[in-house]
């Protein structure tokens, strides 16, 4: 079992039996309600084995969120509120979020926030959620195109990894991870770039080992500034433009999370290039891997005029300027860069060369 602490939460990666998960159980939460918060996927694929390997979770009550980030939104949250409330469930009593990153975004935030905050425990089952959203306890909800726009920083009592889950994870969702595993490589580790960069079959990025080496960026840099006040806003690298396209069509084509923020770390590469921030040689490589594993997306004059203005309202800005986060080299990055919506759109114009249409 590899371990992660820190003063309020600990991380353990390996066997989900072998972890201190039935000890928590028994000892903390004896006389606790438990309730586990699955999607529809994870409530198929994922719920089965955690119930049957644990006794005490027999009398859990399960509750079940619409699959999808379309659904990341208040309207569920109040749901979920009001059935808590339903069954009675009080500040002693433990949520266990199961599942990818919405399950795990929504469901602390709806712990977080329920009778000023219940406990809670997060199963990731996707890559993405793995490497990266279960970790750092930022949990939250989007509003309309904003991402993340309402949340609040709340760390789970556990997070137990267990690559188990990822037996039924299909391989878009694994490329989803390769992305955010990418973005812990390009902004401060060139030798996991390497490695990522070099792995010949997607089932590879199941691979204990290359999990924790990108659960070993995301924690440490979280450990040295939790509240995001300076080096945790490397973690945004690709995501001021990423969160964007996601935003402008979640309520079309969703574009899924690790997806765009494939296309806005190349977009902010670009930027990081033109700005002479970034050598073209590295610009280069970073463009053919994430050419080569994900589909840039047609975007005409008018989208990119709205993903603009969408970026406008990017959490990170400040006093109206777009602030980025852009690469000096793989594995270097500087936080807190102004740039100009001419800048973005001429990314994307140029990302159009290797585009495919939502239409
Ligand atoms: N809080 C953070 O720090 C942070 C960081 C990165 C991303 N995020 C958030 O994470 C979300 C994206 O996470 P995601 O990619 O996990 O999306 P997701 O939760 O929607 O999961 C992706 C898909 O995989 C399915 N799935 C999950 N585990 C499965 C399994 N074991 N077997 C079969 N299917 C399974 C889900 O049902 C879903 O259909 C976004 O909302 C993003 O904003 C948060």
């Amino acid at each position: 079992m590899n371990l992660f602490t820190s003063s309020s939460y600990s991380i353990e990666v390996g066997s989900i039996l072998d972890s201190s998960l039935n000890e928590l159980l028994l000892k903390t939460y004896s006389n606790s309600k438990v309730i586990i918060i699955v999607d529809e996927n994870t409530h198929d694929f994922c719920l089965e084995y955690l119930l049957t390997s644990f006794d005490s979770l027999k009398e859990a009550e399960v509750m079940l969120l619409p699959v999808g980030e379309e659904n990341k939104v208040m309207e569920v949250c109040f749901q979920v509120w009001q059935a808590l409330t339903d069954y009675q469930v009080e500040r002693k009593d433990l949520v266990i979020n199961l599942g990818g990153g919405v399950v795990t975004d929504m469901g602390g935030f709806i712990a977080s926030i329920y009778k000023r905050g219940v406990d809670f425990i997060h199963i990731p089952t996707s890559l993405l959620g793995m490497v990266d959203a279960s970790i750092g306890g930022k949990v939250g909800i989007d509003l309309g195109p904003y991402k993340n726009q309402l949340g609040v920083f709340s760390h789970p009592k556990k997070i137990y990894i267990d690559t188990i889950f990822l037996g039924t994870l299909p391989e878009e969702e694994l490329l989803n991870g390769y992305a955010e595993m990418i973005k812990h490589a390009l902004i401060n580790n060139k030798a996991q770039w390497d490695h990522l960069k070099s792995i010949s079959s997607i089932g590879q990025l199941k691979n204990e080992s290359m999990i924790l080496e990108s659960i070993k960026v995301k924690f440490e840099i979280v450990q040295n500034d939790p509240l995001e006040k300076g080096e945790r806003k490397k973690l945004n690298f690709g995501h001021t433009i990423g969160h964007a396209i996601e935003g402008f069509f979640i309520d079309t084509s969703p574009v899924s999370h690790g997806h765009a923020v494939a296309i806005g770390m190349l977009a902010e590469a670009y930027v990081s290039l033109k700005k002479g921030l970034l050598k073209s040689d590295e610009y280069y490589d970073i463009e053919l891997l994430l050419t080569s594993k994900f589909p840039m997306i047609q975007l005409e004059e008018e989208a990119i005029k709205e993903i603009l203005q969408i970026a406008q309202h990017d959490k990170k800005n400040e006093s109206g300027k777009i602030l980025c986060v852009l690469l000096n080299e793989i594995g270097e990055c500087s936080i807190d860069i102004e740039i100009q919506h001419k800048e973005i759109a001429d990314a994307l114009f140029y990302l159009n060369k290797f585009a495919i249409s939502l239409n």
